[in-house]
Protein backbone atom coordinates (compact mmCIF):
# COMPACT_ATOMS: atom_id res chain seq x y z
CA UNK A 1 0.00 0.00 0.00
CA UNK A 2 2.58 2.61 -1.10
CA UNK A 3 0.01 5.46 -1.39
CA UNK A 4 -0.52 5.26 2.68
CA UNK A 5 3.53 5.52 3.46
CA UNK A 6 3.90 8.86 5.30
CA UNK A 7 6.34 10.96 3.49
CA UNK A 8 9.21 12.27 6.18
CA UNK A 9 8.22 15.00 7.89
CA UNK A 10 9.10 18.60 6.61
CA UNK A 11 11.23 20.16 9.02
CA UNK A 12 12.24 23.46 7.36
CA UNK A 13 10.48 27.05 7.48
CA UNK A 14 10.84 29.54 5.28
CA UNK A 15 11.56 32.36 7.01
CA UNK A 16 10.66 35.77 6.55
CA UNK A 17 13.20 37.84 4.67
CA UNK A 18 13.96 41.33 4.90
CA UNK A 19 16.52 43.55 3.31
CA UNK A 20 20.06 42.53 4.54
CA UNK A 21 19.52 38.85 3.55
CA UNK A 22 18.50 39.59 -0.07
CA UNK A 23 21.81 38.57 -1.27
CA UNK A 24 21.25 34.87 -0.37
CA UNK A 25 17.48 34.88 -0.56
CA UNK A 26 17.08 33.01 -3.83
CA UNK A 27 17.14 29.36 -4.07
CA UNK A 28 18.72 28.37 -7.20
CA UNK A 29 17.56 24.74 -8.79
CA UNK A 30 19.39 23.84 -11.33
CA UNK A 31 18.46 22.30 -14.46
CA UNK A 32 21.23 19.77 -15.85
CA UNK A 33 20.80 19.97 -20.05
CA UNK A 34 22.78 16.41 -20.50
CA UNK A 35 22.83 17.05 -24.27
CA UNK A 36 24.86 20.28 -24.07
CA UNK A 37 26.95 18.83 -21.14
CA UNK A 38 29.52 17.66 -24.23
CA UNK A 39 31.25 20.29 -25.77
CA UNK A 40 28.73 22.43 -27.95
CA UNK A 41 30.48 22.37 -31.15
CA UNK A 42 30.96 18.31 -31.35
CA UNK A 43 26.86 17.81 -31.20
CA UNK A 44 25.41 20.84 -32.26
CA UNK A 45 24.83 22.06 -35.72
CA UNK A 46 26.40 25.54 -35.22
CA UNK A 47 23.28 27.83 -35.70
CA UNK A 48 21.92 26.19 -32.58
CA UNK A 49 24.71 27.14 -30.17
CA UNK A 50 23.41 30.11 -28.12
CA UNK A 51 25.89 32.95 -29.01
CA UNK A 52 27.37 34.70 -25.78
CA UNK A 53 28.90 38.18 -26.35
CA UNK A 54 32.63 37.36 -27.28
CA UNK A 55 35.47 39.10 -27.31
CA UNK A 56 38.10 38.28 -29.09
CA UNK A 57 41.71 39.51 -27.61
CA UNK A 58 44.41 39.54 -30.39
CA UNK A 59 48.31 40.03 -29.78
CA UNK A 60 48.98 41.21 -32.87
CA UNK A 61 52.89 41.21 -32.11
CA UNK A 62 53.82 40.75 -35.68
CA UNK A 63 54.27 43.67 -38.06
CA UNK A 64 51.97 45.16 -40.94
CA UNK A 65 54.26 45.12 -43.14
CA UNK A 66 54.36 43.02 -46.59
CA UNK A 67 50.33 42.20 -45.78
CA UNK A 68 51.23 40.83 -42.20
CA UNK A 69 47.65 42.08 -40.70
CA UNK A 70 45.63 40.95 -43.38
CA UNK A 71 44.11 37.71 -42.34
CA UNK A 72 42.87 39.47 -39.21
CA UNK A 73 41.16 42.14 -41.67
CA UNK A 74 39.09 39.76 -43.04
CA UNK A 75 38.61 37.94 -39.85
CA UNK A 76 37.05 41.09 -38.65
CA UNK A 77 35.02 41.29 -42.13
CA UNK A 78 33.95 37.68 -41.90
CA UNK A 79 32.57 37.72 -37.91
CA UNK A 80 31.05 41.43 -37.63
CA UNK A 81 29.28 39.75 -35.02
CA UNK A 82 31.91 39.18 -32.88
CA UNK A 83 34.07 42.44 -31.02
CA UNK A 84 37.84 42.59 -31.53
CA UNK A 85 40.23 43.60 -29.06
CA UNK A 86 43.42 43.80 -31.06
CA UNK A 87 47.12 44.52 -29.24
CA UNK A 88 49.46 45.82 -31.01
CA UNK A 89 53.57 46.21 -30.08
CA UNK A 90 55.59 48.00 -32.69
CA UNK A 91 58.36 47.47 -30.69
CA UNK A 92 58.04 45.25 -27.94
CA UNK A 93 56.37 48.24 -26.66
CA UNK A 94 55.41 51.30 -28.31
CA UNK A 95 59.10 52.45 -29.06
CA UNK A 96 61.15 55.37 -28.09
CA UNK A 97 60.22 57.20 -30.87
CA UNK A 98 56.95 59.70 -30.80
CA UNK A 99 55.33 57.78 -33.70
CA UNK A 100 55.35 54.62 -34.58
CA UNK A 101 56.67 53.83 -38.40
CA UNK A 102 54.99 54.63 -41.24
CA UNK A 103 52.95 51.09 -42.08
CA UNK A 104 52.30 50.82 -38.21
CA UNK A 105 49.91 54.40 -38.88
CA UNK A 106 48.69 52.72 -41.68
CA UNK A 107 47.77 49.47 -40.38
CA UNK A 108 46.55 51.06 -37.34
CA UNK A 109 43.99 53.34 -39.14
CA UNK A 110 42.63 50.59 -41.10
CA UNK A 111 41.87 48.45 -37.61
CA UNK A 112 40.35 51.90 -36.54
CA UNK A 113 37.69 52.11 -39.60
CA UNK A 114 36.08 48.77 -38.05
CA UNK A 115 33.30 49.63 -35.29
CA UNK A 116 33.84 45.98 -33.67
CA UNK A 117 37.70 46.64 -32.90
CA UNK A 118 39.06 48.37 -30.15
CA UNK A 119 43.24 48.05 -30.04
CA UNK A 120 45.41 48.67 -27.01
CA UNK A 121 48.82 49.29 -26.34
CA UNK A 122 51.24 46.53 -25.06
CA UNK A 123 53.28 47.18 -22.06
CA UNK A 124 55.44 44.66 -20.52
CA UNK A 125 55.36 44.50 -16.88
CA UNK A 126 58.00 42.17 -16.51
CA UNK A 127 56.33 40.42 -13.37
CA UNK A 128 55.80 44.13 -11.99
CA UNK A 129 59.49 44.35 -11.45
CA UNK A 130 60.11 46.60 -14.54
CA UNK A 131 60.21 50.18 -12.95
CA UNK A 132 57.07 52.03 -12.46
CA UNK A 133 57.86 55.45 -13.77
CA UNK A 134 59.50 53.46 -17.61
CA UNK A 135 55.64 51.46 -17.44
CA UNK A 136 53.78 55.18 -17.12
CA UNK A 137 56.04 56.62 -19.79
CA UNK A 138 55.25 53.91 -22.06
CA UNK A 139 51.13 54.56 -21.70
CA UNK A 140 52.41 58.09 -22.37
CA UNK A 141 53.85 57.34 -25.31
CA UNK A 142 50.84 55.40 -26.44
CA UNK A 143 48.79 58.47 -25.43
CA UNK A 144 50.38 60.59 -27.10
CA UNK A 145 49.86 58.78 -30.50
CA UNK A 146 46.11 60.58 -30.27
CA UNK A 147 48.04 63.55 -32.26
CA UNK A 148 48.05 61.90 -35.34
CA UNK A 149 44.06 61.37 -36.93
CA UNK A 150 43.12 58.19 -36.34
CA UNK A 151 46.03 56.52 -34.32
CA UNK A 152 44.62 56.89 -30.75
CA UNK A 153 44.48 54.05 -28.38
CA UNK A 154 41.38 52.55 -26.67
CA UNK A 155 43.59 51.23 -23.53
CA UNK A 156 46.59 49.35 -22.76
CA UNK A 157 47.51 45.72 -22.43
CA UNK A 158 49.77 45.09 -19.63
CA UNK A 159 51.41 41.88 -20.31
CA UNK A 160 53.28 39.62 -17.00
CA UNK A 161 51.32 41.46 -14.29
CA UNK A 162 52.05 39.66 -11.02
CA UNK A 163 49.81 37.32 -9.33
CA UNK A 164 50.53 36.94 -5.76
CA UNK A 165 49.78 39.02 -3.55
CA UNK A 166 51.65 41.98 -1.68
CA UNK A 167 51.52 45.45 -1.10
CA UNK A 168 54.22 46.65 -3.56
CA UNK A 169 52.29 44.81 -6.07
CA UNK A 170 49.09 46.48 -4.93
CA UNK A 171 50.31 49.66 -5.17
CA UNK A 172 52.23 48.96 -9.20
CA UNK A 173 49.10 47.76 -10.52
CA UNK A 174 46.87 50.39 -9.35
CA UNK A 175 49.21 52.97 -10.01
CA UNK A 176 50.40 51.68 -13.55
CA UNK A 177 46.40 51.54 -14.17
CA UNK A 178 44.99 53.96 -12.97
CA UNK A 179 46.73 56.19 -15.21
CA UNK A 180 45.60 54.51 -18.23
CA UNK A 181 41.84 55.30 -16.80
CA UNK A 182 42.82 59.13 -16.38
CA UNK A 183 45.05 59.52 -19.32
CA UNK A 184 43.44 61.86 -21.32
CA UNK A 185 45.36 60.66 -24.96
CA UNK A 186 43.50 57.15 -24.27
CA UNK A 187 40.41 57.02 -26.28
CA UNK A 188 37.55 56.36 -23.77
CA UNK A 189 36.89 53.07 -23.09
CA UNK A 190 40.18 53.34 -21.80
CA UNK A 191 40.19 49.58 -21.26
CA UNK A 192 42.78 48.40 -18.88
CA UNK A 193 43.95 44.05 -19.30
CA UNK A 194 45.98 42.44 -17.19
CA UNK A 195 47.67 39.29 -18.11
CA UNK A 196 49.27 37.63 -15.38
CA UNK A 197 48.48 34.30 -17.36
CA UNK A 198 46.85 32.76 -13.86
CA UNK A 199 44.47 33.24 -12.08
CA UNK A 200 45.80 36.48 -9.89
CA UNK A 201 45.34 36.53 -6.13
CA UNK A 202 41.36 38.53 -5.42
CA UNK A 203 43.41 41.63 -3.91
CA UNK A 204 45.05 42.64 -7.22
CA UNK A 205 41.64 42.54 -9.24
CA UNK A 206 40.87 46.22 -8.61
CA UNK A 207 38.48 48.50 -9.95
CA UNK A 208 40.68 49.64 -12.55
CA UNK A 209 40.98 46.54 -14.49
CA UNK A 210 38.83 45.88 -16.98
CA UNK A 211 39.85 42.34 -18.10
CA UNK A 212 42.08 39.84 -16.27
CA UNK A 213 43.73 37.33 -18.64
CA UNK A 214 43.50 34.38 -16.01
CA UNK A 215 44.82 31.85 -18.17
CA UNK A 216 47.63 32.05 -21.26
CA UNK A 217 49.09 28.82 -23.24
CA UNK A 218 48.62 26.37 -25.48
CA UNK A 219 45.15 24.88 -25.93
CA UNK A 220 46.00 21.66 -24.89
CA UNK A 221 47.40 22.75 -20.93
CA UNK A 222 44.35 24.64 -20.54
CA UNK A 223 43.73 23.40 -17.07
CA UNK A 224 40.63 21.37 -16.42
CA UNK A 225 37.22 23.32 -16.42
CA UNK A 226 37.28 22.25 -12.49
CA UNK A 227 40.06 23.95 -11.21
CA UNK A 228 39.90 26.97 -12.82
CA UNK A 229 36.18 27.29 -11.51
CA UNK A 230 37.10 26.71 -8.40
CA UNK A 231 40.06 29.09 -8.67
CA UNK A 232 37.54 31.79 -10.80
CA UNK A 233 35.18 31.42 -7.60
CA UNK A 234 37.34 33.30 -5.53
CA UNK A 235 38.16 36.46 -7.49
CA UNK A 236 34.98 39.27 -8.32
CA UNK A 237 33.84 39.75 -11.21
CA UNK A 238 32.20 37.69 -14.06
CA UNK A 239 32.75 36.20 -17.24
CA UNK A 240 33.17 39.87 -19.00
CA UNK A 241 35.83 40.52 -16.60
CA UNK A 242 37.97 36.98 -17.64
CA UNK A 243 39.65 36.36 -20.81
CA UNK A 244 41.93 33.23 -22.13
CA UNK A 245 44.85 33.69 -24.40
CA UNK A 246 45.14 30.25 -26.18
CA UNK A 247 48.28 29.67 -28.24
CA UNK A 248 46.81 27.52 -30.97
CA UNK A 249 49.03 26.98 -34.36
CA UNK A 250 49.22 30.51 -35.06
CA UNK A 251 50.66 29.70 -38.04
CA UNK A 252 47.69 28.41 -39.34
CA UNK A 253 45.56 30.89 -39.27
CA UNK A 254 43.85 29.87 -42.38
CA UNK A 255 39.83 30.16 -42.44
CA UNK A 256 39.24 26.60 -40.96
CA UNK A 257 42.02 27.36 -38.59
CA UNK A 258 40.65 30.84 -37.48
CA UNK A 259 37.26 29.52 -36.78
CA UNK A 260 39.36 26.57 -34.58
CA UNK A 261 40.78 29.30 -32.67
CA UNK A 262 37.57 31.00 -32.60
CA UNK A 263 35.81 27.83 -31.33
CA UNK A 264 38.53 27.46 -28.53
CA UNK A 265 38.50 31.05 -27.38
CA UNK A 266 34.48 30.80 -27.19
CA UNK A 267 35.05 27.47 -25.39
CA UNK A 268 37.59 28.40 -22.57
CA UNK A 269 35.64 32.45 -22.29
CA UNK A 270 32.71 29.91 -20.87
CA UNK A 271 35.10 28.79 -18.32
CA UNK A 272 33.77 31.77 -16.12
CA UNK A 273 30.41 30.35 -15.93
CA UNK A 274 28.00 27.29 -16.77
CA UNK A 275 26.46 28.27 -20.04
CA UNK A 276 25.72 24.42 -19.87
CA UNK A 277 23.31 24.98 -17.11
CA UNK A 278 20.32 26.14 -17.04
CA UNK A 279 19.11 27.61 -13.69
CA UNK A 280 15.94 28.42 -11.71
CA UNK A 281 15.60 31.11 -9.62
CA UNK A 282 12.60 30.89 -7.28
CA UNK A 283 12.21 34.87 -5.76
CA UNK A 284 10.78 34.97 -2.47
CA UNK A 285 10.92 38.70 -1.20
CA UNK A 286 8.31 38.36 1.81
CA UNK A 287 6.67 34.92 1.84
CA UNK A 288 5.35 35.25 -1.06
CA UNK A 289 5.50 38.92 -3.53
CA UNK A 290 4.64 40.79 -0.98
CA UNK A 291 2.83 43.97 -0.99
CA UNK A 292 3.53 47.41 -3.04
CA UNK A 293 4.84 49.99 -2.42
CA UNK A 294 7.31 47.97 -0.42
CA UNK A 295 7.91 45.01 -2.44
CA UNK A 296 9.60 44.33 -4.60
CA UNK A 297 12.02 46.87 -2.70
CA UNK A 298 15.03 48.57 -4.24
CA UNK A 299 17.34 45.24 -3.87
CA UNK A 300 14.66 43.15 -5.85
CA UNK A 301 14.25 46.04 -7.95
CA UNK A 302 17.87 45.77 -9.01
CA UNK A 303 18.62 42.22 -8.95
CA UNK A 304 15.93 41.05 -11.16
CA UNK A 305 16.76 42.62 -13.91
CA UNK A 306 20.53 40.99 -13.93
CA UNK A 307 18.72 37.45 -13.63
CA UNK A 308 16.58 38.01 -16.22
CA UNK A 309 19.33 39.44 -18.66
CA UNK A 310 20.61 35.69 -18.20
CA UNK A 311 19.92 33.54 -21.21
CA UNK A 312 20.38 30.55 -19.10
CA UNK A 313 18.22 31.74 -15.92
CA UNK A 314 14.67 31.49 -15.38
CA UNK A 315 13.07 33.28 -12.21
CA UNK A 316 9.76 32.29 -10.80
CA UNK A 317 7.83 34.12 -8.12
CA UNK A 318 6.86 31.72 -4.92
CA UNK A 319 3.50 31.61 -3.53
CA UNK A 320 2.31 29.62 -0.80
CA UNK A 321 -0.73 27.52 -0.92
CA UNK A 322 -0.24 25.98 2.98
CA UNK A 323 -1.37 22.40 1.15
CA UNK A 324 -4.80 23.63 -0.37
CA UNK A 325 -5.73 25.48 2.81
CA UNK A 326 -5.15 28.64 2.11
CA UNK A 327 -8.17 30.86 0.12
CA UNK A 328 -7.57 30.27 -3.49
CA UNK A 329 -8.28 34.64 -4.23
CA UNK A 330 -4.93 34.59 -1.66
CA UNK A 331 -2.95 32.71 -4.02
CA UNK A 332 -4.61 34.34 -7.34
CA UNK A 333 -3.90 37.67 -5.59
CA UNK A 334 0.01 36.48 -5.73
CA UNK A 335 0.20 35.49 -8.87
CA UNK A 336 -1.64 38.52 -10.04
CA UNK A 337 0.92 40.53 -8.04
CA UNK A 338 4.36 39.25 -9.41
CA UNK A 339 2.26 39.59 -13.17
CA UNK A 340 2.27 43.29 -12.30
CA UNK A 341 5.72 43.51 -11.84
CA UNK A 342 6.15 43.29 -15.36
CA UNK A 343 3.94 46.14 -16.66
CA UNK A 344 7.04 48.29 -17.61
CA UNK A 345 9.23 45.23 -18.33
CA UNK A 346 10.91 47.00 -21.21
CA UNK A 347 12.38 50.17 -19.12
CA UNK A 348 12.76 47.84 -15.80
CA UNK A 349 13.48 44.38 -16.71
CA UNK A 350 11.11 43.36 -13.47
CA UNK A 351 9.22 40.72 -14.02
CA UNK A 352 9.06 36.57 -13.55
CA UNK A 353 8.64 34.01 -15.91
CA UNK A 354 6.52 31.62 -13.67
CA UNK A 355 5.46 30.22 -10.20
CA UNK A 356 6.61 27.42 -7.75
CA UNK A 357 3.38 26.57 -5.65
CA UNK A 358 5.00 25.77 -2.08
CA UNK A 359 3.47 22.98 -0.18
CA UNK A 360 1.18 21.44 -2.50
CA UNK A 361 -1.01 18.58 -1.58
CA UNK A 362 0.25 14.79 -2.47
CA UNK A 363 -2.92 12.94 -2.12
CA UNK A 364 -5.63 13.10 -4.07
CA UNK A 365 -9.15 14.56 -3.33
CA UNK A 366 -11.61 16.48 -5.84
CA UNK A 367 -11.46 19.29 -3.82
CA UNK A 368 -7.29 19.30 -4.27
CA UNK A 369 -7.27 18.88 -8.26
CA UNK A 370 -9.69 21.44 -9.04
CA UNK A 371 -7.94 23.95 -6.49
CA UNK A 372 -4.87 23.12 -8.51
CA UNK A 373 -5.48 22.56 -11.78
CA UNK A 374 -7.08 26.48 -11.70
CA UNK A 375 -4.21 27.50 -10.23
CA UNK A 376 -1.93 26.02 -12.70
CA UNK A 377 -4.46 27.23 -15.34
CA UNK A 378 -3.93 31.16 -13.92
CA UNK A 379 -0.38 30.98 -14.48
CA UNK A 380 -0.86 29.79 -18.14
CA UNK A 381 -3.53 32.67 -18.63
CA UNK A 382 -1.60 35.34 -16.94
CA UNK A 383 -0.36 37.49 -19.20
CA UNK A 384 1.96 39.74 -17.50
CA UNK A 385 4.13 36.63 -16.60
CA UNK A 386 6.92 36.50 -19.32
CA UNK A 387 8.16 33.31 -21.36
CA UNK A 388 6.95 29.99 -20.75
CA UNK A 389 5.28 30.79 -17.83
CA UNK A 390 6.85 27.17 -16.13
CA UNK A 391 4.23 26.07 -13.11
CA UNK A 392 6.48 24.09 -10.41
CA UNK A 393 4.38 22.31 -7.63
CA UNK A 394 6.11 21.32 -4.90
CA UNK A 395 4.32 18.79 -2.21
CA UNK A 396 8.11 17.70 -1.67
CA UNK A 397 7.13 13.67 -2.59
CA UNK A 398 5.77 11.66 -5.15
CA UNK A 399 2.14 12.65 -5.67
CA UNK A 400 -0.93 10.13 -6.43
CA UNK A 401 -1.40 9.91 -10.48
CA UNK A 402 -4.47 11.56 -10.34
CA UNK A 403 -3.07 14.86 -9.49
CA UNK A 404 -0.60 14.33 -12.46
CA UNK A 405 -3.60 14.16 -15.02
CA UNK A 406 -2.22 16.74 -16.56
CA UNK A 407 0.04 17.99 -13.73
CA UNK A 408 2.47 21.30 -13.80
CA UNK A 409 5.40 21.48 -15.73
CA UNK A 410 7.50 20.73 -12.99
CA UNK A 411 6.97 18.68 -9.60
CA UNK A 412 9.36 18.78 -6.63
CA UNK A 413 9.13 15.08 -5.80
CA UNK A 414 11.70 14.96 -2.99
CA UNK A 415 12.35 17.93 -0.63
CA UNK A 416 14.68 16.12 2.07
CA UNK A 417 17.23 15.29 4.43
CA UNK A 418 20.15 13.00 2.19
CA UNK A 419 19.63 10.16 5.31
CA UNK A 420 15.65 10.07 4.61
CA UNK A 421 15.79 9.92 0.67
CA UNK A 422 18.57 7.12 1.00
CA UNK A 423 15.92 4.11 3.17
CA UNK A 424 14.95 1.83 0.93
CA UNK A 425 11.42 2.38 1.93
CA UNK A 426 11.45 5.66 0.65
CA UNK A 427 13.39 4.55 -2.81
CA UNK A 428 10.53 2.37 -2.80
CA UNK A 429 7.64 5.38 -2.56
CA UNK A 430 9.76 7.30 -5.35
CA UNK A 431 8.73 4.14 -7.68
CA UNK A 432 5.10 5.95 -7.20
CA UNK A 433 5.87 8.84 -8.73
CA UNK A 434 4.22 9.31 -12.17
CA UNK A 435 5.91 11.55 -13.30
CA UNK A 436 9.47 11.28 -15.61
CA UNK A 437 13.09 12.38 -15.08
CA UNK A 438 11.93 15.41 -16.96
CA UNK A 439 9.14 16.55 -15.00
CA UNK A 440 11.08 15.67 -12.02
CA UNK A 441 12.97 18.18 -9.05
CA UNK A 442 14.82 16.73 -6.34
CA UNK A 443 15.78 18.98 -3.57
CA UNK A 444 18.39 17.02 -0.76
CA UNK A 445 19.68 18.70 2.05
CA UNK A 446 22.12 17.47 4.97
CA UNK A 447 24.41 15.99 2.58
CA UNK A 448 28.00 14.87 3.62
CA UNK A 449 30.06 17.86 1.71
CA UNK A 450 32.40 14.80 0.70
CA UNK A 451 29.41 13.57 -1.20
CA UNK A 452 27.96 15.75 -2.65
CA UNK A 453 29.60 15.61 -5.78
CA UNK A 454 29.02 11.83 -6.28
CA UNK A 455 25.41 12.15 -5.14
CA UNK A 456 24.30 15.19 -7.18
CA UNK A 457 25.99 13.56 -10.33
CA UNK A 458 24.01 10.28 -9.71
CA UNK A 459 20.63 11.96 -9.48
CA UNK A 460 20.91 13.87 -13.04
CA UNK A 461 19.94 10.66 -14.66
CA UNK A 462 16.32 10.59 -11.88
CA UNK A 463 15.28 14.21 -12.17
CA UNK A 464 16.31 17.08 -15.03
CA UNK A 465 15.97 19.82 -11.90
CA UNK A 466 18.10 19.68 -8.74
CA UNK A 467 19.29 21.20 -5.69
CA UNK A 468 21.66 19.38 -3.53
CA UNK A 469 23.59 20.98 -0.74
CA UNK A 470 25.97 19.67 2.68
CA UNK A 471 23.65 22.55 4.61
CA UNK A 472 20.83 20.99 7.30
CA UNK A 473 19.78 24.22 8.45
CA UNK A 474 18.91 27.10 6.27
CA UNK A 475 20.02 25.54 3.18
CA UNK A 476 17.89 28.05 1.28
CA UNK A 477 19.47 30.99 2.55
CA UNK A 478 23.36 30.24 1.64
CA UNK A 479 25.09 28.54 -0.69
CA UNK A 480 27.23 26.63 1.52
CA UNK A 481 30.29 25.17 1.13
CA UNK A 482 29.41 22.42 -1.26
CA UNK A 483 27.46 24.68 -3.77
CA UNK A 484 30.64 24.29 -6.39
CA UNK A 485 30.83 20.61 -5.57
CA UNK A 486 27.23 20.43 -6.88
CA UNK A 487 27.74 22.78 -10.14
CA UNK A 488 30.58 20.86 -10.73
CA UNK A 489 28.25 17.22 -10.93
CA UNK A 490 25.76 18.97 -12.87
CA UNK A 491 28.74 20.65 -15.59
CA UNK A 492 30.31 17.21 -15.82
CA UNK A 493 30.68 15.46 -18.78
C1 LIG B 1 57.71 53.25 -8.20
O1 LIG B 1 59.08 52.90 -8.14
C2 LIG B 1 59.77 53.58 -7.11
C3 LIG B 1 61.22 53.16 -7.17
O2 LIG B 1 61.71 53.25 -8.48
C4 LIG B 1 59.20 53.21 -5.76
O3 LIG B 1 59.83 53.96 -4.74
C5 LIG B 1 57.72 53.52 -5.75
O4 LIG B 1 57.15 53.03 -4.53
C6 LIG B 1 57.04 52.86 -6.90
N1 LIG B 1 55.66 53.27 -6.93
C7 LIG B 1 54.67 52.44 -7.11
C8 LIG B 1 53.31 53.01 -7.11
O5 LIG B 1 54.83 51.25 -7.32
C1 LIG C 1 52.01 56.66 -9.57
O1 LIG C 1 53.10 56.68 -8.71
C2 LIG C 1 53.92 57.85 -8.89
C3 LIG C 1 55.12 57.76 -7.96
O2 LIG C 1 55.28 56.47 -7.42
C4 LIG C 1 53.13 59.11 -8.62
O3 LIG C 1 53.90 60.24 -8.86
C5 LIG C 1 51.90 59.12 -9.52
O4 LIG C 1 51.09 60.23 -9.19
C6 LIG C 1 51.12 57.86 -9.35
N1 LIG C 1 50.04 57.89 -10.32
C7 LIG C 1 48.81 57.45 -10.05
C8 LIG C 1 47.80 57.61 -11.13
O5 LIG C 1 48.53 56.92 -8.99
C1 LIG D 1 45.81 63.89 -26.81
O1 LIG D 1 46.29 63.55 -25.51
C2 LIG D 1 46.74 64.66 -24.75
C3 LIG D 1 47.30 64.10 -23.46
O2 LIG D 1 48.15 63.02 -23.70
C4 LIG D 1 45.61 65.63 -24.51
O3 LIG D 1 46.07 66.75 -23.81
C5 LIG D 1 45.00 66.05 -25.85
O4 LIG D 1 43.85 66.82 -25.63
C6 LIG D 1 44.63 64.84 -26.69
N1 LIG D 1 44.23 65.26 -28.01
C7 LIG D 1 43.19 64.77 -28.64
C8 LIG D 1 42.97 65.29 -30.04
O5 LIG D 1 42.44 63.96 -28.14
C1 LIG E 1 43.81 40.24 0.81
O1 LIG E 1 44.44 41.10 1.74
C2 LIG E 1 43.95 41.01 3.06
C3 LIG E 1 44.74 41.99 3.90
O2 LIG E 1 44.72 43.25 3.34
C4 LIG E 1 44.13 39.61 3.59
O3 LIG E 1 43.58 39.50 4.87
C5 LIG E 1 43.46 38.62 2.67
O4 LIG E 1 43.73 37.30 3.09
C6 LIG E 1 43.95 38.79 1.24
N1 LIG E 1 43.19 37.97 0.36
C7 LIG E 1 43.71 36.94 -0.30
C8 LIG E 1 42.78 36.21 -1.20
O5 LIG E 1 44.89 36.64 -0.22
C1 LIG F 1 10.15 27.40 -23.45
O1 LIG F 1 9.56 26.29 -24.08
C2 LIG F 1 10.11 25.96 -25.33
C3 LIG F 1 9.29 24.84 -25.92
O2 LIG F 1 9.07 23.82 -24.98
C4 LIG F 1 11.57 25.57 -25.11
O3 LIG F 1 12.18 25.26 -26.33
C5 LIG F 1 12.31 26.71 -24.46
O4 LIG F 1 13.61 26.34 -24.18
C6 LIG F 1 11.61 27.13 -23.21
N1 LIG F 1 12.23 28.31 -22.69
C7 LIG F 1 12.68 28.38 -21.46
C8 LIG F 1 13.28 29.69 -21.05
O5 LIG F 1 12.61 27.43 -20.70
Amino acid sequence: MPHRYAPPKRIFKKPKLNDRTLAISVTFFLICILALIIPLGAIVPQRHVRKLPINILVPLYMSPAAGGWDLLYSAIIKHDELDFTVIVSPYNGPGYSLYPAGEYVEAIKVLKAFTNVQILGYVNTDGGNRDNKTVRQEVETYAGWNTTAGLAMHGIFFDQTPFEDSPQARRYLKNISTTVKRSKGIKWPRTVIHNPGVVPNANLTISQVDITVVFEGVYGKVESRGAMKRRLAKIPGDRSNYGVLVHSAPADISRGGLRRLINNVRQNVHIAEHPTLEFIVILNPNSGPGAPPWWPNADYVREIPKLNAQHNVQTLGYVATNYCQRPMADVLGDVATYAGWSKSFETSGLGVQGIFFDETPNLFSEQVKIYLDTITKLVKDSHGLLGNRTVVHNPGTAVDSRLAAPGPDVTTVVEMSHASFQTPEHQQWLETSPYDRTRSCYMVHSVPAEEVEEFAYGLRGRAKYLFVTDLDVGYYQSFGKSWNLFVEALTRS
